[in-house]
């Protein structure tokens, strides 16, 4: 059928929109370009952003982690607080806002009703929201103020993969245009960012060793990382869970020891990223913690900071862009676990594309 043409020569939609996301990157990096090739956004966007004396994103799942990065990418660029909210609490239990919010609506499909019914409050509050989508004219673009598209193209697999990205691609679009923070040429860090997900995606046959020595037997898996991987570590643990059903979780490096730690066995897989410079020894420090009690490591540590323990090290890209990286391994791995497990890899159980219900 016409779903199979489209998938080409893949096993699964999963693995090729993983293998987009290089192209999706240099999509974006166009898509965002003025005639001089300076990225630029919609002007009242811009202003809406600067008028803000608080950002507030509001998101579930995938999209709620890239909110997560996305919170980093703005305060540090262009220097507003910025709160990350998951839709379903927001919707009953407002926080106190600011005297000035603004809102940031990070959906792929547009049209989760979690975040839908958060957007329904702030419009009746009289408030504006910017909606970052994949799909133009879905129900959260309708309805939002604004709209950034993601340009990743359609997103088949459940697994959200490439919309995770694109999503943290755009924020950090969003971040600098705003921030006009003059030091960071981003089209140029956006394109080297796409070439190492090159390097990843044609390193495959590494992530298939490693998740048949890491998954394919265990019943638990961690993910441990600090700042910015610590996001992606949560980001990681939930492919992980989706697809291959084993039980995974996403820790910062620090809080494993205030309780989870209890559950390291003989053999447990901890997945420790690696690729932030000012937390390197620190997070390296708890990988030693959980090795004292059993568990097999498996550091992903990023090219500069890497050092002779390392299972898998991914090329250098600036220190804001590393999760747009750092999930490839992820990413694979995951899928890899759960095609060693059996599992129906595009449409894992219980689970929808897009959740139209509260
Ligand atoms: C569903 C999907 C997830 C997705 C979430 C939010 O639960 O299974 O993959 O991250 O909805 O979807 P959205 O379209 O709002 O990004």
């Amino acid at each position: 059928d016409a779903s199979d043409i489209e998938k080409g020569t893949y096993p699964h939609y999963m693995l090729k929109e993983i293998d987009e996301q290089p192209l999706v990157m240099r999509k974006i990096i166009q898509a965002y370009q003025d005639i001089n090739g300076d990225l630029t956004i919609d002007s009242d966007i811009i202003q809406a952003m600067n008028e803000a004396d608080r950002i507030y994103i509001v998101a579930c799942g995938t999209s709620y982690h890239a909110g997560l990065v996305g919170k980093q990418m703005i305060e540090k660029l262009a220097e507003v607080p910025v709160e990350v909210h998951v839709a379903s609490e927001m919707g009953y239990n407002m926080p106190l806002l600011s005297n000035k919010p603004l809102f940031i609506f990070i959906s792929q499909s547009g049209e989760t009703a979690d975040s839908r019914a958060v957007l329904v409050k702030v419009k009746e509050l009289g408030y504006k929201a910017i909606t970052i989508t994949n799909v133009p004219g879905s129900t959260l673009s309708r309805e939002a103020d604004y709209t950034l598209l993601l340009h990743a193209g359609p997103e088949i697999a459940v697994a959200s993969t490439k919309a995770y990205t694109a999503q943290i691609a755009v924020l950090a679009i969003l971040a600098s245009v705003t921030g006009n923070k003059g030091d960071l040429d981003l089209v140029h860090e956006l394109g080297i960012v796409a070439n190492a997900m090159e390097v990843l995606c044609d390193s495959k046959e590494e992530f298939e060793k490693m998740a048949y020595e890491y998954f394919t037997l265990t019943r638990n898996a961690f993910f441990i990382g600090r700042a910015l991987d610590y996001y992606v570590c949560l980001e990681g643990a939930l492919k992980l869970k989706e697809i291959s059903y084993i039980q995974a979780e996403g820790f910062a490096g620090g809080e494993l020891k205030h309780g989870t730690i209890a559950l390291i066995e003989d053999g447990t897989p901890i997945i420790a990223l690696a690729t932030q410079e000012n937390v390197n020894w620190s997070i390296r420090g708890n990988v030693k913690e959980v090795v004292a009690r059993g568990a097999n490591p498996c550091i992903i540590s990023m090219k500069g900071f890497e050092t002779d323990e390392d299972r898998f090290v991914v090329p250098e890209v600036h220190e804001l862009l590393t999760p747009l990286v750092s999930v490839v391994p992820l990413q694979l791995l995951a899928y890899y676990a759960a095609l060693h497990r059996d599992c129906d890899v595009d449409k894992p159980r219980n689970l929808a594309k897009s959740v139209t219900v509260e």
